[in-house]
């Protein structure tokens, strides 16, 4: 057997253990160049320091707060007031919500549930040259909804949401409307399949016609309204899409319709007329009554005693009760939709029932695996751009997170510390 002559121990003792506490003038170098290194670093801070902190910036400023971005102690509220940037121990590094809340007055986000608050920079991320900070991205809502837990009983809504392609629930109204729920929202009677028959007798006098979703349903002009509400359709009006083949005539010795208001005002437009018309003809006016309120009103709505009508003598002729038609502005009570932004895509491919529904109480809203063959999943708050063939599936995207929108509070508190006027050179850097 081979002996082995070089151990572990015999390969150590060629070292010479008591290397470091002798000079070379190698070591005395690395003393000096790490010295100066300091030195300069320490000069260059505090030269760099006094003629622009970016010097110390986590990156560029998002495009809203770049006008002020010099002035980093609007944010980095200093310990010591007065202090500026420079002298670093002077600033905070952690940026409080109040130094966010002295301009912005943000509204909570279901406070009475959460059981903690988030600092506004966990979802607000600064300091990475956004051009959109409210684009928030996913993990500033997923720290709660992704487990969500709520300080008191259980919670109302899906508990577990990682993305809008993982855990998140259908929507609301297709998941809870029942059929009460539609009663009440829609009063109208209304066949989609047979109005969009080819060929459909049209108005009179005219050929036949082929209606198109735009026949009726027209982006509504966000004029005057909220914003949220830009991009959603318009009610249906009667005068715009109804009278021209459904008049309202209520005698064959006249051309005048009925105006379409109340029935009170219809009531009393028809007796007006009658009265030149058939003079002191109870019968007469009967007939014009029965003709405008059982063949027309309640073609189209539920009018209460209808069955009556032909029986009534004028004295006792109640105003008959007619149910309105309940379009609702928005089926969605918790997340924006905008028809505007989907203009590229056909009707049929998101509402593909209104093509067979024959009701009005049918619910014709797409569900959400609709929304995920573009909305599927990726996300990109802060860039980089999305890869072709995806839509932006970031939660900021269709939800409003601040129940009270920063601007509303400030308008409506009138307070002046939410509208903190700073002078220009205050906010712009000194030159
Ligand atoms: C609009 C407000 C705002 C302004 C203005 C601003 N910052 Fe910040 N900065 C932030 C926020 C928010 C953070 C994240 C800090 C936190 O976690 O609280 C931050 C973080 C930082 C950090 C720490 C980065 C880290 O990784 O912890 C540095 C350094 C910094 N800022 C430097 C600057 C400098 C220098 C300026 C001026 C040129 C400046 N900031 C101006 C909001 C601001
Ligand atoms: C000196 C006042 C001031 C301070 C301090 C300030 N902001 Fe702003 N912020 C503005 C102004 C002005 C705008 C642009 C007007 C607007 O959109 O309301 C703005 C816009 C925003 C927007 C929306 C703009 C977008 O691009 O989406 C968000 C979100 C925002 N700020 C969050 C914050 C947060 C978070 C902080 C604290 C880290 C903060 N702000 C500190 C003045 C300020
Ligand atoms: C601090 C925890 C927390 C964070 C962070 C959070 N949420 Fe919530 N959210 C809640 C609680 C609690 C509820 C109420 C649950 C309930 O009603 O039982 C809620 C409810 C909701 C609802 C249902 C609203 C309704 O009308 O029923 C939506 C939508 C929502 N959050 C979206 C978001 C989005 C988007 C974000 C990120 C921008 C976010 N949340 C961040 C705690 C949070
Ligand atoms: C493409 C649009 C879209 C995206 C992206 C999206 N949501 Fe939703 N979300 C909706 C719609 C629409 C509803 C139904 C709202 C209603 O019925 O009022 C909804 C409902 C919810 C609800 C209520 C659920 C319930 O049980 O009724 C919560 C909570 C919620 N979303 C959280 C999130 C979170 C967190 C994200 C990001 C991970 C997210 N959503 C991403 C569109 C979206
Ligand atoms: C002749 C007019 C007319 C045409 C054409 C028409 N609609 Fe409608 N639509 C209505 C009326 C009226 C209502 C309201 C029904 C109610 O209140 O019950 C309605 C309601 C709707 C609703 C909301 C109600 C729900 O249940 O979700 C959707 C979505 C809709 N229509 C989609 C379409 C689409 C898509 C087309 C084309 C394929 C179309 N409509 C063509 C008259 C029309
Ligand atoms: C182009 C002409 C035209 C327009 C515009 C039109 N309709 Fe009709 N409507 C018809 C014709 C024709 C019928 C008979 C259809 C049938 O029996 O096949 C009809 C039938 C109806 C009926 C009876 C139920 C059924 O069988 O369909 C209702 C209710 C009705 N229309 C409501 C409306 C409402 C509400 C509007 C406006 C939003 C409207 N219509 C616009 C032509 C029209
Ligand atoms: C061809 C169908 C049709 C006929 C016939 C019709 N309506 Fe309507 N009615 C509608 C539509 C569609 C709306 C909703 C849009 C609007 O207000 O123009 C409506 C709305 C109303 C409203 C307003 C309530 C609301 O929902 O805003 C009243 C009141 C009303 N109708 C009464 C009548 C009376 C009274 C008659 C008979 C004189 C009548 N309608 C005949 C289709 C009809
Ligand atoms: C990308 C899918 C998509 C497309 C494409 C689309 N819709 Fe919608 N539509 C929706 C959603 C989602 C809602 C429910 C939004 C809400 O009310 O909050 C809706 C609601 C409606 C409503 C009820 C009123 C309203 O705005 O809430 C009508 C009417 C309607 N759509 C008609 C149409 C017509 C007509 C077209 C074609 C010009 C169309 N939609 C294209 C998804 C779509
Ligand atoms: C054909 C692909 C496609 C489908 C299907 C689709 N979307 Fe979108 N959606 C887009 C694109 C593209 C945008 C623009 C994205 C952006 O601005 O970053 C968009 C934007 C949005 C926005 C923001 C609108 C705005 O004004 O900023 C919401 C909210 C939204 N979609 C919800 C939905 C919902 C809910 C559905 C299902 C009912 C749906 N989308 C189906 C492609 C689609
Ligand atoms: C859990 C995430 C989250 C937190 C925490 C949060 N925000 Fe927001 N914020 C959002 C989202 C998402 C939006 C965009 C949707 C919306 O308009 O509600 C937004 C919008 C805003 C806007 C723009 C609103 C507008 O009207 O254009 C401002 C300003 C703002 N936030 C300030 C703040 C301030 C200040 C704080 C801290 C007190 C804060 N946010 C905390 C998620 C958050």
């Amino acid at each position: 057997m081979a002996i082995r002559k070089r151990t572990t121990k015999s390969v150590a003792k060629r070292h010479d253990l008591d290397y470091f506490k002798k000079g070379s003038p190698i070591r005395l170098w690395q003393w000096y160049l790490a010295a100066g290194a300091l030195v300069l670093a320490v000069l260059w801070v505090s030269i760099s320091g006094f003629r622009s902190a970016n010097a110390f910036s986590a990156g560029p400023i998002s495009n809203s707060h770049a006008v002020f971005g010099q002035k980093c102690e609007v944010c980095h509220i200093p310990v010591v007031s007065g202090a500026g940037w420079v002298p670093v121990i002077g600033n905070r590094r952690h940026v409080p919500d109040s130094a966010c809340q002295s301009c912005h007055q943000s509204g909570p986000h279901h406070a009475d549930l959460t059981k903690v608050t988030q600092p506004c920079s966990s979802c607000h991320i600064e300091h990475v040259g956004s051009m959109h900070l409210a684009a928030s991205p996913n993990k500033g809502c997923t720290q709660c909804h992704a487990n969500l837990e709520v300080s008191k009983g259980i919670p109302s809504v899906a508990a577990h949401i990682d993305s809008f392609t993982k855990g998140h629930p259908d929507f609301r109204p297709l998941r809870l409307a029942s059929m009460e729920v539609k009663e009440a929202a829609f009063g109208l009677k209304f066949n989609h399949a047979d109005h969009l028959k080819q060929g459909l007798s049209g108005p009179p006098g005219k050929g036949p016609v082929t209606l198109k979703c735009a026949s009726c349903h027209q982006i509504e002009d966000a004029k005057g309204r909220d914003t949220a509400h830009s991009g959603i359709m318009a009610p249906v009006s009667f005068e715009n899409s109804c009278r021209s083949c459904h008049s309202l005539e209520f005698d064959k010795a006249t051309a005048e319709q009925a105006p379409h208001t109340t029935s009170a005002e219809a009531l009393a437009f028809v007796r007006t007329k009658e009265a030149i018309l058939h003079p002191n003809d109870g019968e007469a006016l009967n007939k014009a009554e029965t003709i405008l309120f059982r063949e027309k009103c309640a073609l189209c709505h539920t009018v209460a005693g209808v069955e009556m009508f032909p029986h009534m003598t004028n004295a006792v002729f109640p105003t008959p009760a007619v149910t309105p038609s309940k379009q609702p502005d928005r089926f969605f009570s918790a997340a924006l939709f905008s028809h505007t932004a989907h203009s590229a895509v056909q009707c049929e491919e998101c509402h593909a029932d209104a093509l067979k529904s024959t009701s009005g109480k049918d619910l014709l809203l797409p569900k959400i695996a609709t929304c995920q063959r573009c909305h599927d999943g990726e996300s990109h708050p802060q860039g980089p751009v999305l890869s072709t063939g995806h839509a932006e599936s970031g939660c900021y995207l269709c939800h409003e997170y601040h129940e009270v929108k920063p601007h509303q509070v400030a308008v409506a508190q009138g307070d002046e510390k939410q509208n903190p006027a700073f002078r220009i050179d205050q906010l712009l850097p000194s030159h």
